[in-house]
Order: C-alpha cells, then structure tokens, then sequence
C-alpha cells in the first residue's frame, strides 16, 4: 500500500512519473479505475486551493468524497486524531486526504491501512503543492536541472518553502531564500532581494505567515512591499524569461503588489489550475 506522506520517500523517478501523469490528465487522458472509489478530505486546517482541487481532482476521477467537518465531529468530544482516521478506515472508506496543523501528524497513522495522501502538515510538507509547483516550472522550462529559484518571505513558518527547496536542489535546480532575517532558517543560501529579481529564472514569493508566528514581526506591513515585496517596478528588472510564482493565498500589497498579481510573468493561477491535474495524478498514483 502506498502513502503520500512527504516528497522525500519519492525516488526522482516517482516524481518525474507523477508530473508526466499530471500532463497527460491535462490533456484530457480517460482513467476510469477509480470509479466509484470512496475517499475522505480531512481538513483540520483551512484551505482553498488544495481541499476544492482534490475535490474537483476526485470527481473528474468518477470517485465519491467525502468532506469531514471537525466542527462537527467528535474531536470536540476529546477523540484524537488516529481514533478519527481509525473510525473512516472501519467505515470501508477507500483513500484519505488529510492537512493537520501538527508536523509530520502521518506519524501517528502508520497502523492505517488504507492510503494516505498529505494535504500539507504544520510547517514541515505540502508535497503536492511541490508537485504543481514543479509541473508549471517544468511547462515554463522544459526541465529543471539549472534553473535559479529564489524563494522570498516567510521561509520559516513556509511548509511550501521547505519541500520546494528540498525536491529543487534533488532535482539540480540552485535554490536561494531572501527576505527579512527573522525569517531566515538556514534552508538554503541566502541572497539580496534586489540582487535575486535580477538574477532568477523564478522568483517564488511565499505570504507572510501571521497566524504561525505567536511573536510580533519587527517589520511593518507598509514596510514589507518596500522591501520585500514584489512590485511591477521590480518585475520590470527580472530577466526576459522569468516567471514568478506564489503558492497562495497572497497578502496583496504586502508581499506582492496588486498590479503583479496578474501580470504577463506571473503564473499564479496555472499553479492553482495544475493543482488539479497533479492531485489527479497522486490519487492515481496512491491507489493503483
Ligand atoms: N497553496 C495552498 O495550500 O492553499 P490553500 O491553503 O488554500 O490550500
């Protein structure tokens, strides 16, 4: 039985199969083997982009979901996280789908016998944001081996930032974090803002944080775009074919100025539109 638990147990082979997969429910490939499969979305944190594109993933797959409500359900009644998953493995469901607010939360559901996709964890993996990430750069550019990233912000509460830097650098890319030191964990070398917009094939902005931090952050948020966010006074330096990126939500005009959200480099929304192709791809890929 297979998990999707973080990126790393991937071999580079895995992940080149996936985004070759993804490609081709893009182009409109028919798989009918998951038809009438059950699985369960079980959001303990909020999302958008990842619940409603394995939501639209599951059903362009024919399978039948289901959305668990915490709110609803017994945790408040004290029952934890494995007696949960435990209850919908006893119920026969097929596959789970599951975002916790606790690092590596998968730990706990190895006795699980049914398989497990990761919807993102704490601060630690959001594997098929990675893999959508990695699909766009890979229709942007052919391949990866090469390519300069800079990804920009919040790298320490990111877990978007520490899969992406981890696969990039198996996958040959030189990967730089920028943006203000208190956000700078030592995940990969770091470089001057300005120097980065120059420089980059991408430049992959990641939203301050807020709800994670539990401090104050020494900057100002009128401060932040100053600095650090992406303006179109700042795209108009970046290199002739470079793209920008941003997994989202975005905090406009912090991070990233409203006119840059939508301009000719950003490929904000094919990230969010390839969502859906790679989560039909890891579905595939966790169940065959
Ligand atoms: N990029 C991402 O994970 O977005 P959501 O939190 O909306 O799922």
């Amino acid at each position: 039985m297979k998990n999707l638990f973080a990126l790393k147990d991937l071999s580079v082979v895995d992940i080149n199969e996936i985004l070759e997969e993804a490609i081709e429910f893009k182009n409109g490939k028919e798989y009918d083997k998951l038809q009438g499969k059950s699985v369960v979305n079980m959001f303990f944190e909020n999302s958008t982009r990842t619940l409603y594109s394995f939501i639209k993933a599951e059903s362009n797959m024919k399978m039948k979901e289901t959305n668990f409500n915490p709110e609803t359900s017994s945790l408040k009644k004290g029952e934890s996280l494995y007696d949960t998953v435990k209850t919908f493995e006893s119920l026969g469901y097929d596959c789970f789908v599951i975002r916790h607010s606790q690092n590596n939360y998968y730990n706990q559901l190895t006795n699980i016998n049914v398989p497990i996709l990761n919807g993102g964890d704490g601060t630690g993996n959001h594997p098929t944001q990675s893999l959508l990430d990695l699909l766009t750069i890979k229709e942007c550019f052919g391949s990866f081996e090469g390519l300069k990233i800079t990804i920009v912000g919040d790298i320490r509460h990111s877990r978007v930032a520490h899969t992406n830097i981890a696969v990039m650098k198996r996958l040959g890319m030189e990967v730089f974090i920028s943006g203000p030191n208190e956000f700078d964990d030592g995940s990969a070398e770091h470089i001057e803002f300005e120097k980065a917009v120059k420089e980059m094939d991408i430049i992959m902005l990641l939203r301050v944080q807020y709800e994670r931090h539990g401090y104050s952050m020494t900057l100002e948020k009128d401060d932040y775009l100053s600095k650090y966010g992406l303006t179109m006074e700042r795209v108009s330096q970046m290199k002739p074919d470079s793209i920008i990126m941003h997994p989202a939500p975005f905090n406009r005009r912090i991070e990233i100025d409203d006119p840059v959200v939508e301009c000719a480099k950003s490929k904000i929304f094919d990230q969010m539109a390839n969502g859906v192709h790679v989560r039909m791809a890891v579905l595939k890929w966790v169940m065959e």
